[in-house]
């Protein structure tokens, strides 16, 4: 399928139309950002790596009966996508205390969260992803009633699959975030899943394996995120 026309350039990822108006080509590129864009680096081989990943876990989550974008790996750094109406909201998860709650709520980072959060974000780069809720999606017309319990519901069954696919190869994972768009009315997971987008740590040393390396400047960012792909059991090369 080719690429024909750039229709956005986000901060890791281009989409491009293609010939037909029901597909999507996803180009992962080697750009990490951090503080909303403000800081952006490139990284060798991450958007290969990304795209990998995604796929992987985007193919482990459609064989759980969660309804996903992904139609097929194009190349190193492509995927082939159906085309979502994107939904405005972010969705997290969190099994553990970290990032963003630790901060507002002066948590131990590592606490265990039972039952996991839920939380919700307004996607808007000027208003730095405001934390909204339900309520804010039905109100301001963001996401409807019907689509929120399934979002919600699709969040945890996602959550569900992950943690056990992580957990299985020795990593715990910490927290993730998903984004969702309606294809003709139905729900579909689109964006990616990659560990720019998740916490994952290593089980027995809590080190960390995800994008955190980047945003505290721990170094060993690539090296981190293939460990994560070939415990999986990712093809990279
Ligand atoms: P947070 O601790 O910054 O709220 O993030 C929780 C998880 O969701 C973490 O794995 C990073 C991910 N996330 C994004 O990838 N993009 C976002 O805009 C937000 C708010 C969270």
């Amino acid at each position: 399928m080719q690429k024909k026309a750039e229709l956005y350039r986000g901060k890791a990822k281009t989409v491009y139309s293609t010939e037909n108006p029901d597909l999507l080509v996803l180009e992962f590129r080697n750009d990490t950002s951090a503080l909303d864009g403000e800081r952006i680096e490139q990284f060798d081989r991450k958007g290969m790596i990304n795209n990998k990943f995604n796929y992987f876990i985007m193919t482990k989550l459609q064989e759980a009966g969660i309804p996903t974008q992904m139609e097929a790996l194009l190349s190193d750094n492509e995927a082939l996508v159906k085309k979502l109406e994107m939904m405005p909201v972010e969705c997290v998860v969190r099994n553990r205390a970290a990032g963003s709650l630790v901060k507002r709520l002066g948590v131990e980072e590592g606490m265990i969260l039972n039952p996991p959060l839920f939380d919700l974000f307004l996607k808007d780069d000027a208003k730095n992803d405001p934390m909204v809720n339900e309520s804010y999606c039905e109100t301001f017309g963001w996401v409807n009633r019907e689509n929120l319990a399934r979002l919600r519901k699709l969040t945890y069954k996602a959550n569900e699959v992950l943690s056990k696919l992580f957990s299985d190869v020795d990593l715990i994972l910490v927290d993730f975030k998903l984004e969702f768009g309606l294809f003709k009315g139905e729900v579909v997971l689109g964006d990616e899943f990659s560990p720019d987008g998740a916490r994952l740590w290593d089980k027995e040393t809590l080190n960390k394996m995800d994008k955190d390396r980047y945003r505290q400047s721990l170094g060993g960012l690539i090296e981190a995120y293939e460990e994560v792909a070939n415990r999986l059991g990712v093809k990279l090369d």
